[in-house]
């Protein structure tokens, strides 16, 4: 996909199409009068008829206006003047990318009123949109057998830029958002593999091949002899229920100054989750091959990091298991030693991310990190608390924390903070380890990040439970790519500090 920035005359604009927008009870914008006067008040007859009555999310492909060079104009609602913003607008592009994508438009230039600068800068515009654009083509990796679906035509869009300095803005934007969203896209592939094909050893090899693909990027994969090594007891005992053998993957970016404190993120890498002998009920159990989002994220930003050169350290740790039944398997009243060397009474095998982070977390330790974020599809808890439209965020440093927040609304990717003050710690007491892995049904999310927090002291650490908004349910059962884009925002914004 190419994406340019247009700025001035725009009935003599040579594409395609024109995308313009029309406000609630068919009220067309400046845009869409300037392209209506081009072509002698055919728009406006159009929409007087009462045949587009702009709703948001509705739109409507007009061909062949007479004065205009593209030979089409899509109409894309954008709701009600008075409560138009960043929302409607971002549902208004969605729509048009969508609707663009079923035609034979190669080539779009947007002229959709935009919410004003202060809910949307230029820099912000110009990611969004390429951040939407790609979002809305995104096809799932198709495993059915038959005729394969063309792949849309759409292949240049063009962003309409005020003045050149707005079109430089809009530009990095652009470039910015079209990485995000090429990342997001990844981790959203991802997660939509099934569990019989992304398996552990399908991640680690994922990694390898981005270190392949880009010199800042380097890799090494711990398997179970290595693991046994650094004493990751926790990790290998949710992996020990399962043929498939567990996998700690280390991706580098190396782009900051040598010797530089790096970023690290960690991420579950729970390829299907079961429950392991705590087993989880039948439905939805499908979903549970998404329970490696957190790797996902973690890879696919370390992409994006090397895709733009992002001059930061960054380190990736992916600790990547499958949580399964088996005479082998771990159970309930079981207790194993963490790398940390502090002991865990296993008493319910289904908190297995927990097991699985808190080595990674302990592998972390040894970058001498600026701040660890670990982002994983912890607790069902959290989505009882959030829902689907915030990500969690806990950790032991409010700064931190507030940081992650702040990217999350830059990039409409936002998240929420959860307290983890030290009570919560005291739910996992155990009466024959130093704690249990559970600590009961209250503040589910909250006790799961306090089990972390037993790992993360001395560290600027941070947690995100993403296990709301990885993925959707239902008829548009999905990755989401989240929260990539907060996590990509979240780097610029450190490395321009
Ligand atoms: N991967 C799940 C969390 C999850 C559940 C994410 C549903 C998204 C949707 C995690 O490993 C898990 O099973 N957590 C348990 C913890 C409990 C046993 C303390 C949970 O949330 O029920
Ligand atoms: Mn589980
Ligand atoms: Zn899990």
């Amino acid at each position: 996909m190419r994406f340019e920035t247009w700025s001035s005359g725009i009935a003599a604009l040579d594409v395609d199409c024109l995308v313009v927008g029309v406000f609630d009870e068919s009220e067309l914008t400046a845009e869409a009068r300037r392209v209506d006067q081009a072509a002698g008040g055919r728009l406006g007859q159009l929409l007087g008829r009462g045949d587009f009555p702009g709703r948001a999310g509705e739109t409507l492909l007009v061909a062949d206006l007479p004065g205009l060079a593209a030979g089409r104009v899509l109409l894309s609602g954008l709701g009600p003047r008075k409560s138009f913003g960043r929302r409607p607008w971002r549902k208004a592009v969605s729509a048009a990318v969508a609707a663009l994508g079923r035609t034979g438009v190669k080539s779009a230039a947007f002229a959709l009123e935009r919410p004003d600068a202060e809910a949307l800068d230029d820099y912000y515009y110009g990611r969004a949109l390429a951040e939407l654009t790609h979002a809305a083509l995104y096809r799932v990796n198709d495993l059915k057998s038959g005729k394969k679906p063309k792949p849309a035509a759409l292949s240049r869009v063009l962003a309409e830029a005020a003045s050149r300095g707005a079109a430089r803005e809009i530009a990095r934007g652009l470039a910015h958002g079209a990485a995000v969203a090429v990342a997001a896209n990844m981790q959203r592939d991802l997660g939509n593999l099934p569990g019989n094909l992304c398996t552990p050893r399908y991640l680690a090899e994922h990694a390898r091949g981005l270190a392949r693909r880009h010199r800042s990027l380097s890799v090494k994969v711990l398997e179970e002899t290595a693991l046994r090594r650094e004493k990751m007891g926790c990790l290998l005992a949710v992996a020990q229920g399962s043929a498939e053998p567990p996998q700690l993957i280390v991706l580098e970016h190396k782009g900051g100054k040598r010797g530089e404190a790096p970023v690290v993120l960690v991420g579950k890498g729970v390829t299907f989750d079961s429950g392991g002998i705590s087993l989880k009920p039948g439905a939805e159990m499908d979903e549970m091959k998404y329970d490696m989002s957190g790797a996902a994220a973690v890879l696919a930003t370390l992409s994006f990091a090397a895709e733009v050169k992002l001059p930061l350290n960054v380190v990736g740790i992916v600790g990547a298991v499958e949580n399964m039944p088996d005479g082998k398997a771990v159970k309930p009243g079981d207790i194993v030693t963490s790398a940390a060397g502090l002991t865990v009474e296993i008493l319910n095998t289904d908190a297995e991310g927990r097991l699985v982070l808190c080595d990674a977390l302990h592998y972390a330790r040894r970058f001498k990190p600026a701040a660890v974020i670990d982002l994983a599809t912890l607790t069902g808890a959290c989505v009882i608390a959030l829902g689907h439209h915030h990500s969690g965020v806990l950790g032991n440093d409010e700064a931190l924390v507030h940081e992650l927040v702040e990217a999350g609304v830059r990039a409409d990717d936002r998240a929420w903070p959860l307290p983890l003050t030290e009570e919560y710690g005291e739910q996992l007491k155990s009466n024959f380890a130093d704690f249990a892995n559970i600590g009961g049904r209250d503040g589910g999310a909250i006790t799961a990040a306090a089990f972390l927090g037993k790992f993360t002291q001395g560290l600027h650490w941070a947690h995100m439970d993403i296990a709301g908004t990885a993925w959707q349910s239902g008829a548009h059962k999905g990755g989401t790519g989240r929260p990539t884009p907060l996590l990509a925002d979240f780097l610029l914004r450190r490395a321009e500090a």
